[in-house]
């Protein structure tokens, strides 16, 4: 794969940018949001209190936002176009990060929140379409494995909308802010795969 980092992309209403910290409360904030990490992962249960105060966040951030422009770092602050608010975040980290047995960056999985307040209006579409077209087209990745509670379909209508094959099992997950074991769809798209759907691109 060809490692070209965050680079800077635009659809119709979005523009994906490399994070900076100036983002960051409002994300954290969004992130925060029950109904936003409810389906999300991100670290182990056991330390999910952490996660709860800005205080201990801000310097994890701080430290993170060193490697924004790495050249293997594909995650992306997502703002509307018109106003130029920070209305979510997108990302597509390497599949080991949730996978154990996969050793390879070429193999990858994907993540995506957007504020509540602007749910519902396509954007999440638009910009996991911008991102995946990316992703395959010119970074020449080979396969996204990624995973979505069966009840949050928000989440897998759009893995459906932009072709991932579903596939027969399903997984039992062990979500951040939850207790309880929830069961996942689980979905691929390979290169070639994606090739042949010859999707319209939604960037500009
Ligand atoms: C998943 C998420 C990013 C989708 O963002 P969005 O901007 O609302 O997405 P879109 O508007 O493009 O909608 C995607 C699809 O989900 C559907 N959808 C949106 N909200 C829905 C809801 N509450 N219930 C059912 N379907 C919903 C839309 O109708 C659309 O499908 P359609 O085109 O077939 O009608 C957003 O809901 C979110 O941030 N959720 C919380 C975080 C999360 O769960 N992330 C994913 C973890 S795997």
């Amino acid at each position: 794969m060809k490692f070209l980092g965050s680079k800077t992309m635009e659809t119709d209403r979005l523009i994906l940018r490399a994070q900076t910290m100036t983002e960051q409360k409002r994300l954290w904030e969004i992130l925060m949001i029950p109904e936003v990490n409810k389906y999300f992962l991100t670290v182990s249960p056991k330390i999910r209190e952490k996660l709860k105060e800005w205080g201990k966040q801000k310097t994890f951030y701080e430290d993170d936002m060193k490697h924004a422009n790495d050249d293997n770092v594909f995650r992306w602050s997502i703002f509307l176009k018109d106003t130029g608010e920070c209305i979510g975040r997108i990302s597509c980290h390497e599949r080991r990060e949730e996978d154990d047995n996969i050793n390879d960056p070429n193999i990858r999985g994907v993540g995506w929140i957007i504020d509540p307040k602007f749910q519902g209006c396509g954007y999440g579409t638009e910009a996991a379409k911008a991102m995946i077209d990316f992703m395959f087209l010119e970074c020449e990745i080979e396969q996204i494995i990624t995973g979505a509670a069966i009840c949050n379909p928000a989440s897998w209508r759009i893995m459906e909308k932009l072709g991932f094959e579903r596939q027969e099992a399903t997984n039992m997950i062990q979500y951040t802010f939850l207790d309880e074991l929830i069961e996942d769809y689980s979905y691929v798209m390979t290169k070639e795969r994606y090739l042949s759907l010859n999707l319209p691109s939604r960037r500009k």
